[in-house]
This record gives C-alpha cells, sequence and structure tokens, in this order.
C-alpha cells in the first residue's frame, strides 16, 4: 500500500489568511502600545492600516500562500523598501519584540514558533541600514 504524503506549507500550517491576519492585527497592535516598541512605532506612519495590509499580502507570498505583495506592489525588494528609514540594532529588537510575543500568544506549536521566530529574526537582521551613528543622515552606515 502506498502513503500519500503531503507537506505543508508554513501558509497551510499556520492556517492559512485568517491566521495570518490575526498576526499581524497583533503584532501593530503590540507595536501601538508597547512603550518599548515606540521608536518602531514612530517610524510609521500614523495610520497603521496600510502597512498591515502589505506586511499581511507580502507574508501570504513568504509561507508559500497566494503572491499577493507581487501581484500588488511588485517584487518585494524588501532592503530596498526599507532604505528610506534609518534601521538599527534598536529598531530591529523592538521590531522583532512585537513579532516575538504576537508568534508566542498566537502560535501554540513551539517547534514552529521557534522557526519563525528565527526566520523573522534574520529578515530583520538583514533590513539593518545603519548602525546609528551620530552624523549618519541618510541611513548609510559608515563602515569600519
Ligand atoms: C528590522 C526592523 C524593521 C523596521 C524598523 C521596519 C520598518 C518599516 C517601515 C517604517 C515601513 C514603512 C511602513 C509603511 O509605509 O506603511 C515598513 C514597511 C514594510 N516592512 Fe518593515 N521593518 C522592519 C522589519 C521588517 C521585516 C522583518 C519584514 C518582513 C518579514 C518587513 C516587511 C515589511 C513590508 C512588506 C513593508 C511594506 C513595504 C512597501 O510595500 O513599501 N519589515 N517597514
Amino acid at each position: 500500500m502506498t502513503t500519500l504524503e503531503t507537506t505543508l506549507t508554513p501558509y497551510e500550517a499556520l492556517g492559512g489568511a485568517p491566521a495570518l491576519q490575526r498576526l499581524v492585527t497583533r503584532f501593530y497592535a503590540l507595536m501601538d502600545t508597547l512603550p518599548e516598541a515606540y521608536a518602531v512605532r514612530q517610524m510609521h506612519p500614523e495610520s497603521l492600516a496600510g502597512s498591515a495590509q502589505s506586511l499581511f499580502e507580502f507574508l501570504s507570498g513568504w509561507f508559500g500562500g497566494p503572491s499577493l505583495y507581487i501581484a500588488r506592489k511588485g517584487h518585494p525588494r524588501l532592503r530596498m523598501r526599507h532604505a528610506p528609514y534609518a534601521v538599527d540594532q534598536r529598531m530591529r529588537d523592538e521590531w522583532m519584540l512585537c513579532m516575538t510575543q504576537a508568534l508566542t500568544e498566537q502560535v501554540a506549536d513551539v517547534e514552529m514558533r521557534d522557526g519563525l521566530i528565527r526566520t523573522f529574526s534574520n529578515m530583520a537582521d538583514n533590513l539593518i541600514n545603519t548602525d546609528g551613528g551620530a552624523g549618519c543622515v541618510a541611513g548609510v552606515a559608515h563602515r569600519a
């Protein structure tokens, strides 16, 4: 007898679009309210609705679901799209604090949760574009 092996995408394993919506909504609610995320909140527009929609669409494709972001905005090129913002270690840590808390609240499977935290963390590291040093006005780091 043969068994049909199926491998779930992270999108499916998480619970599809409704679960992703919940995650993104909680992530931005935390960014909006946690005092520890004040600096990264300040960097975002007054309304977080557009940011939430973009992140939801990006994560849908990134996790193996429908490529909603590409359909609406083209190739993500996230480093390029974050270039106008001075993303330093502190901003990265504040962003990850919100995402880690949202994932901890919403993903019960510890192995999957830890894998997702690592995946987000690697992406966040990759988006750092300045060391936050004085005189660094354009978000371009001075390289030692
Ligand atoms: C490292 C810390 C990060 C900071 C400080 C940061 C900050 C920002 C800011 C200020 C925006 C613009 C918001 C807007 O225009 O609505 C943005 C957009 C976005 N961010 Fe981040 N972000 C970070 C990490 C990440 C990570 C890890 C991801 C994905 C896993 C991500 C995905 C996005 C997406 C998809 C957009 C929308 C881009 C666009 O369409 O213009 N960001 N981010």
